[in-house]
C-alpha cells in the first residue's frame, strides 16, 4: 500500500510513524515544502494526558519526547498586582523545531521517506493508494476539494501573535495588563532552558488605538516590551513569523474525499489558549491509525492487497465517525475559552481571586470540585469571597468555616432563599380544563421538600385561550385559584423553598398537542383561534395567528394583571413574567416574529414596547416586597435573531422597569434555530447579562451536578441556578448536594430526617472514596499540587 503524507507537521509525521511501524510493508513518504529545520512558532505544550497516551502508542518517540521536554505543574496568573499560583496542570514543552527532529529521526528510523524542499500541487496528487492531507492551516487540498469538504472558517476579532523571549518560567504563566490603549494578555511558557513562548492578545479596538496596525514585527515587539516591561525582567522578545493575526476556527463538514483524508490544523483548529494545536494534530494521527487498524482487524494486516481501496475506504470512515465528537468537543471547549479572552473587560473588575477562578474554568474542564482536590486552599478562599458577598447584604453568614457558594443564601426584595439551586419552570401537560390536579400537588411538593431554594410552577395561563395545550394549568378561575392555593400552602407548610409564579400567554404556540403527542405541533381537533405579534405561523403547518391589535394588547394585560392578583392571593412569594421560547411576548421581542410596523414592531425599543407594559401592569399589582423576573431567550442562535448583546439591552430595559432577577434562556422562537448543546450551553449569556448590564441573574440548561453549581456560582456567572429534567428524576438533587458538601442547614421535613442523617453519614465515606478514585485516576504528575497567592 502506497501513502502520501502532504505536510511534515507534527500531525503527519506522527501518523507515518504509527503506520510505518505497525504496517512496515506500506510505502510511506512525507512530503515537506519546507527544509527540515525551518519553523516557524517557537515552543509547544503537551498535557500529562497527552503524554501518557504517547506513551501508549510510540514509547521510543515518547522517551524522547519527555527527555527533551521542560515540565511545568503549575498555571500562574498575573492580575492587578496580585499573582495566584495553582498546581496540579500537569503540563510539557519544548520547541517546535525539536519536536519536529525527533519526528524525523524516528520516522526515518522505521523506513518513512522523507522528502523536503517538496511542494505538492494538490491539482496534481499523486496515484497514491491513501493521501493524507496534513497540509496546515491553509491546506490547499482542502481549498482544492471545498466543494466536497465544505469548510466554514469563523475569523475571531482578536489579534494575536506568536513571540518569544528568553525569560524563564516555572509555570504556565498568564500576564494581563492594561495600558492606556486597552488591555493586553501574555500567555507565555518555557519549552526549553531560557526560551519561552509568548503569545500576545489584544481585542481590535486596542490594537487600532496603539497603531499596531502601522507597526512591523520588530516594531510590535519593541511596542509589546514596554506594555510587559516589569513581567520581561530585562529580557528582550524575539519574532519569528510573528505577524499579527486574527485566529481562525475552522471545521469541515466533511474530512474524507475518496482516498484523501484531511488531519491536524487542515481538518479542524482550536484556539491556542486550550493547548496546542500541536497535540490535536498528534491525536488526529492516532485516531487515523486506529481506524486502519480496526479496518485491518485481527490478521493485523493488509491480507488482501487488491482490496486495498476498500480498506482505505472503510477505514476514512471509520476515522471520521469516531474522531468527529472528541474534536467538535474541543473545538466548543475552545471556542468558550477564546470568548473568555475576547470578553476580558467583563471581568475586569472583579475580584482577583474570582478573576483567576473564572480564568481556570472558563472552559468547564475545571470545575470547583476538581480545583478543590487540587487546590483546596484556593477554593476555600472562593469560598470565603462569596460568603462576604453574601455578608455585605446583611446576612450573618459563617464567612471563617463557609459553606459552599451553592448553599449560600440570597434575597430579592423580601424574599429570601436558603440556597441557589431552583426547580426550573416545566410543564406538566397534566391539567384538566386549567386545574391543576393531584399530580401538581405531588410534582411540586416533592420537588419543594427535596430542598431547592425556589421551585417554579409550569407556565400558567392567564386565559383559556393563553394556554399551549389541553393539558396546560391556568389561573384565570376561582377553582384554579383554590387549587394553586392549595399547592402553595403545602409547600410552604412542608419546606423552606419559595415558591414563584410562572406567568405566560401562548401566543402562536397555543392550541398545539400535549408534549409526548407532538411538541408545538396544532391540535388536529378541539383547537382555538390564536394570536401573535404577527401572522406568522410557527410550523408551516400551524394555525396563522391573527396579528393583534390594540383591544386584543387591552385584553391580554388585563389577564395578566387578574391572572398576578389570583397569584398573590394564592401566596406565592413571587412571580415570572415568560417572555421566553416564542410564547405571546417574545413573540413581540424577536425580529424573526414581529414583522409589525405600528410602534410595536421595528427597533428593540418598540418590540419591547408591549412586553413592557404588560410587565409595569404586573408590578403595579404584584405587592412591593415580593420579587419579579423575566424570563428571556437571550440568544435565538439564528440569522437575523436576537443576540447575546441585545438580550443585555432587554435585560437592562426590563431592570429599569423594575425587575429583580432575569431568568436566562435561549431559543426555541423558531423551529429553525440551531443550538449548540452541551455543558451549562446556556450560560455564557447569563454570565454576559450579569456582568455586562449588572443585574441579577438565573441560568439553566444542561446543568446536572452540584459541582457546576458552585462553579457557576463561584465565578460569578450567574446568583442562582434552575435545573430542568435532572429534577424530574430527582426531586432531592440539593439535599443530596447538602449531604455531599456537608450544609448541614439544610431544610427537611421531620418525617424525612431519618434518610437526611443517613446520607449525611454515608457521603463522609462516599467523598473520601471518590476522591481517592480521583487521586488514581489523575495523570502522572510532575510536582506537587497546590494553590499560593502572592503580591505581584
Ligand atoms: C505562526 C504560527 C505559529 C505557531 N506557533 C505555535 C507554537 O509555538 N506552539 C504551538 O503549539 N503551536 C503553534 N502553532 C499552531 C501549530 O503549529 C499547529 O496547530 C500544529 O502544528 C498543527 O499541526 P499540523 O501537523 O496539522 O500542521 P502544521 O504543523 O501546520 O504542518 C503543516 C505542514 O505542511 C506543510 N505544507 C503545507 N502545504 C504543503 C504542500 N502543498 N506541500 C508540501 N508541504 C506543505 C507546511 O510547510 C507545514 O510544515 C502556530 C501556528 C501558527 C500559524
Ligand atoms: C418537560 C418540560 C417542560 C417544560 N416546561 C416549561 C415551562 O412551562 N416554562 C418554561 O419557561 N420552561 C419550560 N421548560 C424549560 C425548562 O425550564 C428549562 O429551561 C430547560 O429544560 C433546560 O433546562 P435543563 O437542561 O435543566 O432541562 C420545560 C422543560 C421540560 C423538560
Amino acid at each position: 500500500m502506497k501513502v502520501d503524507i502532504i505536510g511534515g507537521g507534527p500531525g503527519g509525521l506522527y501518523f507515518a510513524i504509527l503506520a510505518k511501524k505497525a504496517w512496515p510493508a506500506m510505502h510511506i513518504t512525507v512530503y515537506e515544502r519546507n527544509r527540515a529545520d525551518d519553523t516557524f512558532g517557537f515552543g509547544v505544550v503537551f498535557s500529562d494526558e497527552t503524554l501518557e497516551t504517547f506513551e501508549k502508542y510510540d514509547p521510543e518517540s515518547y522517551r524522547a519526547i519527555t527527555a527533551n521536554f521542560a515540565y511545568w505543574d503549575d498555571i500562574e496568573i498575573h492580575f492587578k498586582g496580585t499573582v495566584h499560583r495553582i498546581g496540579g496542570n500537569g503540563f510539557c514543552g519544548c520547541a517546535r523545531v525539536t519536536l519536529l527532529k525527533l519526528l524525523h529521526e524516528r520516522a526515518r528510523q522505521l523506513g518513512v521517506e522523507l522528502k523536503f524542499q517538496t511542494e505538492i500541487d494538490p491539482a496534481a496528487l499523486r496515484d497514491a493508494d491513501l493521501v493524507v492531507a496534513a497540509d496546515g492551516i491553509n491546506s490547499r487540498i482542502r481549498a482544492q476539494h471545498a466543494d466536497v469538504f465544505r469548510p466554514e472558517t469563523d475569523l475571531r476579532p482578536n489579534k494575536f501573535a506568536w513571540m518569544g523571549s528568553t525569560r524563564p518560567f516555572d509555570a504556565f504563566t498568564f500576564f494581563f495588563r492594561e495600558t492606556e490603549h486597552g488591555i493586553f494578555i501574555a500567555h507565555c511558557y518555557q519549552y526549553e532552558p531560557g526560551q519561552s513562548t509568548w503569545v500576545m492578545e489584544t481585542d481590535p479596538e486596542t490594537f487600532a488605538r496603539a497603531g499596531l496596525d502601522k507597526l512591523d514585527e520588530q516594531q510590535s515587539a519593541k511596542f509589546l516590551e514596554g506594555v510587559f516591561a516589569k513581567e520581561l525582567a530585562g529580557h528582550k522578545l524575539t519574532v519569528n513569523r510573528s505577524l499579527w493575526r486574527n485566529f481562525p476556527t475552522i471545521r469541515c463538514e466533511s474530512w474524507t474525499h475518496d482516498s484523501i483524508v484531511l488531519i491536524g490544523d487542515a481538518k479542524a483548529t482550536a484556539h491556542f489558549s486550550i493547548g496546542s494545536g500541536t497535540k490535536l494534530a498528534m491525536e488526529d494521527a492516532i485516531a487515523l491509525f486506529n481506524a486502519f487498524k480496526a479496518t485491518v482487524g485481527a490478521a493485523g494486516k493488509f491480507t488482501q492487497p487488491a482490496h486495498t481501496k476498500e480498506y482505505v475506504k472503510r477505514a476514512l470512515a471509520h476515522y471520521e465517525t469516531e474522531r468527529r465528537l472528541e474534536v467538535e468537543k474541543t473545538q466548543h471547549s475552545a471556542d468558550v475559552s477564546l470568548v473568555w479572552f475576547e470578553q476580558v473587560r467583563r471581568f475586569w473588575d472583579m475580584d482577583p481571586r474570582r478573576f483567576a477562578f473564572g480564568l481556570m474554568t472558563r472552559s468547564k474542564a475545571i470545575t470547583y470540585d476538581n480545583l478543590a482536590l487540587r487546590a483546596p486552599e484556593f477554593v476555600s478562599e472562593l469560598d470565603k469571597l462569596v460568603a462576604d458577598d453574601v455578608r455585605q447584604q446583611g446576612f450573618d453568614v459563617d464567612t471563617v468555616k463557609p459553606a459552599v457558594p451553592m448553599f449560600q443564601p440570597l434575597r430579592l426584595r423580601g424574599m429570601t432563599l436558603a440556597n441557589r439551586v431552583v426547580v426550573s419552570p416545566m410543564d406538566q401537560y397534566s391539567a384538566v380544563d386549567g386545574m391543576p390536579t393531584d399530580w401538581h400537588l405531588v410534582h411540586l411538593g416533592s420537588r419543594a421538600t427535596g430542598g431547592a431554594g425556589l421551585i417554579f410552577t409550569e407556565m400558567v395561563c392567564v386565559s383559556a385561550d393563553a394556554r399551549i395545550t389541553l393539558g396546560c394549568t391556568g389561573l384565570y378561575t376561582d377553582a384554579q385559584e383554590a387549587a394553586y392555593k392549595r399547592i402553595a400552602d403545602f409547600v410552604h407548610a412542608n419546606s423552606a423553598a419559595k415558591f414563584c409564579l410562572q406567568l405566560g400567554h401562548a401566543g402562536r404556540k397555543g392550541a398545539s398537542r400535549l408534549m409526548w403527542e407532538g411538541m408545538d405541533q396544532p391540535l388536529q381537533e378541539g383547537g382555538w383561534p390564536v394570536i401573535s405579534a404577527s401572522p406568522i405561523p410557527y410550523y408551516p403547518n400551524s394555525q396563522v395567528p391573527r396579528e393583534m391589535t390594540r383591544a386584543d394588547m387591552d385584553k391580554v394585560i388585563a389577564d395578566f394583571v387578574q391572572a398576578a392578583e389570583r397569584g398573590a392571593r394564592a401566596g406565592f412569594d413571587m412571580i415570572e413574567m415568560h417572555a421566553a421560547h416564542g410564547y405571546l411576548l417574545a413573540s413581540f421581542i424577536s425580529p424573526l416574529t414581529n414583522r409589525r410596523a405600528d410602534e410595536y414592531g421595528g427597533s428593540l425599543e418598540n418590540r419591547l414596547r408591549f412586553p413592557l407594559e404588560v410587565f409595569h401592569a404586573l408590578r403595579n399589582v404584584w405587592p412591593d416586597e415580593k420579587p419579579m423576573a423575566v424570563r428571556i431567550s437571550a440568544t435565538e442562535r439564528e440569522e437575523g435573531g436576537l443576540t447575546g448583546d441585545d438580550a443585555v439591552q432587554v435585560a437592562r430595559a426590563f431592570a429599569e422597569a423594575g425587575v429583580d432577577l432575569i431568568d436566562v434562556s435561549t431559543g426555541q422562537t423558531t423551529p429553525d434555530a440551531e443550538p449548540i448543546y452541551g455543558r451549562m450551553f446556556q450560560t455564557p449569556f447569563s454570565d454576559q447579562i450579569r456582568n455586562d448590564a449588572g443585574i441579577a441573574t438565573m441560568c439553566v440548561g444542561a446543568i446536572t451536578s452540584a459541582d457546576q453549581v458552585n462553579t457557576i456560582i463561584a465565578a460569578g456567572r450567574a446568583d442562582l441556578v434552575a435545573l430542568a429534567r435532572p429534577h424530574l428524576v430527582d426531586p432531592f438533587f440539593t439535599m443530596k448536594a447538602a449531604a455531599w458538601y456537608r450544609a448541614t442547614d439544610i431544610h427537611c421535613p421531620p418525617q424525612y430526617l431519618p434518610g437526611r442523617d443517613q446520607i449525611f453519614r454515608n457521603s463522609v465515606r462516599d467523598r473520601a472514596d471518590l476522591t481517592e478514585l480521583r487521586r488514581k485516576a489523575k495523570p502522572k504528575g510532575h510536582a506537587a499540587a497546590g494553590w499560593k497567592q502572592a503580591a505581584e
